[in-house]
């Protein structure tokens, strides 16, 4: 089995995106590529800003842009943000020469990895934990519909979810690839 021509992460905020992108782009040798801090340099702001001036429709736009930009970059591991999924116009562009895989995180973990950020615009308010929970509600569906891989990250550190990929996505062993056809499709 050989490697897919990219990669491209997707899950909500807080689930590891950035993190593991970077060491799984390390481990398979492939260049790390992150969309929104790829926009906040472009932009010469950052995303609260772009937020507040330009209002979330005009992040969405941007952000657009960028993954269609970035959907012809081969030997690339593409983190998303955790919106990317929510306009139709994106999924093709994520779906691109990709596999794609959902970094899948229960409510609490989220709440845990983000409870001091203040670069969430969509976080800074008195109910960040029920905001995390409708966005759940109406992305996770998407992630799930979109992925070609279901990771779970809950209570792994991000050395074991990185192995778990690469003999996902490269499983060398004979022990591995009967692992991989058991599992089909999704959900490691
Ligand atoms: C967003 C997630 C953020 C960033 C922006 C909006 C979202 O990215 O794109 O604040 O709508 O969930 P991360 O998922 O990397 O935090």
């Amino acid at each position: 089995m050989s490697l897919p021509k990219r990669v491209v992460l997707v899950g909500p905020m807080g689930a590891g995106k950035s993190t593991i992108g970077r060491m799984l782009a390390r481990e398979l040798g492939y260049r790390f590529l992150d969309s929104d801090r790829i926009i906040e340099e472009r932009c010469g702001a950052n995303i609260p800003w772009i937020f507040d001036v330009e209002g979330e429709d005009g992040f969405r736009q941007r952000e657009t842009a960028m993954l269609s930009e970035l959907a012809g970059e081969a030997e690339t591991v593409l983190a998303t943000g955790g919106g990317a999924v929510m306009r139709p116009e994106n999924h093709p562009l994520l779906k691109q020469d990709a596999v794609v895989i959902y970094l899948r995180t229960s409510i609490e973990q989220q709440v845990e990895r983000t409870r001091k950020d203040r670069n969430r615009p969509l976080l800074q308010n008195d109910d960040p934990e029920g905001v995390l929970r409708r966005l759940f509600a109406i992305r996770d569906p998407l992630y799930t519909e979109l992925a070609d891989i279901i990771m779970y990250t809950d209570r792994k550190s991000p050395r074991l979810v990185v192995r778990q990929l690469v003999n996902r996505l490269n499983p060398k062993t004979p022990r591995q690839q009967r692992q991989v056809r058991k599992e089909g499709r999704n959900h490691v």
